[in-house]
This record gives C-alpha cells, structure tokens and sequence, in this order.
C-alpha cells in the first residue's frame, strides 16, 4: 500500500495524473479515546464513482463527515480543486459545491417532491412579493424539478407535486440525490443510499450514479454492498480499523480480494 497521489491515479503516469476534484491529506479524528480517523488520506478525481469500502466501525461515516463539514478533522488538510478548504458547518461544504446524501433518508415527509427538491434555498416570486414578502414560486419550482429529475432519467417519479411520504424508499432516494445534483455541484456524496432498499429500487439509485458520473458530476458512494460497488465504482477506497487500508479498482481486484482487505485477511 502506498499513500501517494501518483500510484492512486487512474491510468496515468505520474506527470500526467490529473488534479483531485476532492483531496483529504492525512485526516485525524478522535472522539475522546476512540481513533475514528487515524492519517487517512483519500483523492477522488474528475469524472469518476470512487467507493469508500469498510467494516463497521472503520471510519468509513467519519471520513466523509470530515469532508462534508459534519465533523471538523484534529488534523489533516482538505483540498477542494487544489485549494485547502476549512470546513466548519455542512452549510460550507455545501456553499462550496460538495452535496451530501446522509445514510437516513434526508427528505422532509410532509412535502412535496419540487419542495423537497428546493429545500432550504426555495425560489421567491420576482420582484417585491419574493424580495420582501417571501413568497414561493411554486410554480417555478416545479418546472425546474420536472426537468431536473428528467435529465437526472428519473422516471419512477411522474408527480412533482406529491407528499414524499406517499414514496417508495426507492423513490424518496430518489428525490435525495437529485436535490443533490439539482444545484450545480460539484461533488456528491451518498452514504449508503442503497442500504434500505429493494432489489428494484437499489438498481434505479445505481443507475442514478452512472448519471450523475456522465453528466461529469464525481461521486464518493459509501457502501457495504460489494455487488453494487463493484457495479459502478471506477475505485474503491478501502478502510480498516481507520485507515486506508488501499484503494483499489474492480479490475484490478476482485470482490472476494475486496473482502479480505477489508477484514485484514489479507493485504493489497
Ligand atoms: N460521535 C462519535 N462519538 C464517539 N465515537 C464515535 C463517534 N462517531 C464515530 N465514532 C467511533 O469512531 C469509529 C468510526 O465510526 P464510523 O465512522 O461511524 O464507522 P463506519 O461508518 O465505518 O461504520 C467507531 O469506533 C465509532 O464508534
Ligand atoms: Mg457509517
């Protein structure tokens, strides 16, 4: 294993490896006595799926709470397009173009989708009634949520304007992560967007990676499921024990070498 920039990089030789979109150098975390982030260093590269792959407990959660704001490393340095970044709220990871979707579904029932979609940065009416009296354009938002979610090809949700609890898991994931991408962001993160769903449903999240990789957005999936991971990952990132244990790709690896670096059974 090594920790360089150069041997992670995908196919190049190290005077043409590209910049990382997202690069975390040597992140250290504690909580009281327990090391939840111990020197982990991470790079995710334009255009590409990277999967963090880990046990329970090994740091996986925390590694991306650092990067998205949630959690503000002990040590360690973020680089967003090459700048050092300082996260001290989601709100500036956001602000700054990272969008995350949080293991329990992070969707407000009682709304629609084109609200859930706009949520926290709502479009106002124009003129005095939006600047002043603050009143939504609600019609507004549901052509923008329309088109968003057809060029996302999410098709399972035809209704913009139904309660998102009357969805399917599937379908609340859905609206999850295409809030994520609706906004001109630069990197999405999911962390286990496909732990509570259906065979069905987890196919249709899996597809919505691949798209928001072809629209050039890169995604950093946090996930337990090795089949998926292995479906549309272009590297995975294994931890262990809160380290990196390696960073891998499925050619070069396969599930079950996955699963033994995974548990210390073996080394990359
Ligand atoms: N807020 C916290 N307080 C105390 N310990 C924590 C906290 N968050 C995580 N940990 C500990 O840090 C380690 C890594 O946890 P986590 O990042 O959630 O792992 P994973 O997501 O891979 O299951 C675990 O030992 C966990 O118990
Ligand atoms: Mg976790």
């Amino acid at each position: 294993m090594t920790d360089t920039i150069a041997s992670d990089a995908p196919g190049a030789s190290p005077d043409e490896t590209p910049t990382p979109i997202l690069r975390a150098r040597r992140l250290v975390k504690t909580f009281g006595r327990v090391v939840g982030l111990d020197g982990v260093s991470l790079e995710l590269y334009p255009g590409e799926v990277l999967a963090v792959i880990g046990d329970n407990g090994a740091g996986k959660s925390t590694l991306i709470k650092c990067l998205t704001g949630a959690e503000i490393p002990d040590e360690g340095e973020i680089f967003l397009d090459g700048k050092p970044v300082d996260f001290k709220r989601p709100q500036d990871a956001r602000a700054a173009g990272i969008e995350t979707v949080y293991q329990n579904l992070a969707v407000s029932p009682a709304l629609d989708v084109a609200a859930n979609l706009f949520l926290g940065r709502e479009k106002r009416k124009k003129g005095i009634l939006g600047s002043v009296f603050r009143v939504v354009d609600q019609k507004g938002m549901r052509e923008k949520a329309r088109a968003e979610l057809r060029e996302l090809g999410i098709t399972t949700l035809q209704d913009v304007t139904v309660p998102v609890e009357n969805l399917s898991g599937g379908q609340r994931q859905a609206v999850a992560v295409a809030r994520a991408a609706a906004f001109g962001s630069k990197v999405v993160v999911l962390d286990e967007p496909t732990a509570a769903l259906g065979v069905r449903e987890s196919n249709q999240v899996l597809e919505l990676i691949k798209n928001l990789r072809d629209r050039g957005i890169p995604v950093i999936l946090i996930s337990h499921n090795m089949p998926h991971v292995f479906d549309v990952a272009d590297r995975i990132h294994i931890q262990r024990l809160g380290k990196r244990a390696a960073t891998i790709t499925p050619e070069s690896h396969s599930m079950t070498d996955a699963v033994a670096i995974m548990t210390g059974a073996a080394r990359a």
